[in-house]
């Protein structure tokens, strides 16, 4: 598997201009090497492949990273970075500028002096992350159904009078139990009026009666995210609750039956925005149709106004429309898919019909 990732990087490479690539990001690493330390950073060639690590993971890292040559690194790991390029006749080298900080990077700078130029690059190792394999897939199957899971278990745990703290520590709880390294982000329990915040995550609220509980949740399971939103009524619901619940379902419904390999983020967004809007709440939907998901909750390609990005079978994207209406509640319902060759295919599958639980 990685050596197939370090293939591809290696392509990638040949495009850059540079002699190698430093990788800093640990998403990025943990995605090429299948190190998951704390600590660590790559260095590719395309003769090489080095990773460089400290004491505590000389055992781990070898088991982990196949085809990379384990370096035990100096107390400054960029210096033996400079002694192994310069050994290499490695004289440009890319490294990954949205990850360094401004500090960090002039102490590289310094370090390697002339012997070695950093050239900056963007999006390099995410642009290969962007489509999953079978593996990853896999995982992420694994992943969904975790939170589908979950979100079955609530459906008989959510009453009034319970604090939206206790059940994001329920669902917490669920997921981690059945394998789940952590939830994937903050978990989001906002009910009655804090429904309207997008991401209202739990507070000390008590949940009451005849109002929207908005659950946005997910598990980190296997070095994968899902993130799933459903939103239910505790107690009764009002018109105003089915008419604005019925809207964000058939917008999430006819975005996730149009989505298909070729069109822009930008085009499937406006699946979901065109509905929203013809019904007068394009204002109270303000944030983007949906984003990329994999090693991290957010990745490309993004589905929003401003998504350029052409779909393209293998990449795994969120589809969650919503209407937040302050001082009443909101909606939101979300569903992880992934582009295939004619569409797309759905990764959870827990049901949408609006849930009242009493
Ligand atoms: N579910 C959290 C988010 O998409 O931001
Ligand atoms: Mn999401």
């Amino acid at each position: 598997m990685t050596i197939t990732r370090i293939a591809g990087l290696r392509e990638k490479l040949q495009g850059l201009g540079t002699d190698a690539i430093l990788v800093t990001n640990a998403v990025n690493r943990r995605y090429i090497s299948g190190f998951t330390g704390s600590s660590g950073v790559l260095l590719v060639s395309q003769k090489d492949s080095w990773l460089l690590t400290d004491f505590r993971y000389m055992t781990q890292a070898p088991q982990q990273a196949a085809g990379f040559t384990v370096v035990e690194h100096a107390q400054k790991w960029i210096e033996t970075v400079k002694e192994l390029a310069v050994s290499a006749g490695i004289k440009k080298m890319a490294f990954e500028q949205d990850t360094v900080v401004f500090s960090e990077y002039a102490a590289w700078k310094s370090s390697l002096g002339d012997a070695v130029e950093l050239v900056p690059v963007s999006g390099v190792i995410e642009g290969l992350r962007m489509y999953k394999d079978e593996s990853e897939l896999a995982i992420m199957r694994d992943a969904c159904k975790l939170a589908d899971d979950t979100f079955q278990h609530m459906l008989s745990f959510i009453k009034p009078g319970l604090v939206e703290r206790e059940v994001a520590l329920e669902m917490e709880m669920f997921m981690r139990s059945r394998g789940a390294t952590s939830s994937s982000f903050d978990t989001i329990v906002a009910s009655g009026e804090r429904s309207a915040l997008p991401h209202g995550v739990a507070s000390d609220r008590v949940i009451g009666n005849n109002e929207f509980v908005k659950l946005d949740f997910g598990a980190y399971y296997n070095g994968y995210c899902s993130d799933l939103t459903r939103t239910v009524v505790v107690g009764k619901p009002t018109d105003r609750h089915r008419e604005i619940y019925e809207i964000v379902l058939e917008a999430q419904l006819a975005t996730l039956a149009g989505i298909k390999p070729g069109m822009t983020g930008k085009e499937a967004d406006a699946i979901a925005r065109d509905i929203i809007t013809r019904y007068g709440f394009g204002d109270k939907f303000g944030h983007g149709t949906g984003h990329g998901l994999g090693m991290e909750i957010h990745e490309a390609p993004r589905l929003s106004v401003s998504g350029t990005t052409v779909l393209e079978p293998g990449m795994t994207v969120t589809v969650e429309p919503g209407i937040y209406l302050p001082g009443f509640g909101g909606v939101r319902i979300e569903d992880d898919i992934v582009i295939t060759a004619t569409g797309n295919s759905l990764l959870t599958s827990s049901p949408k019909t609006l849930f009242i639980l009493e």
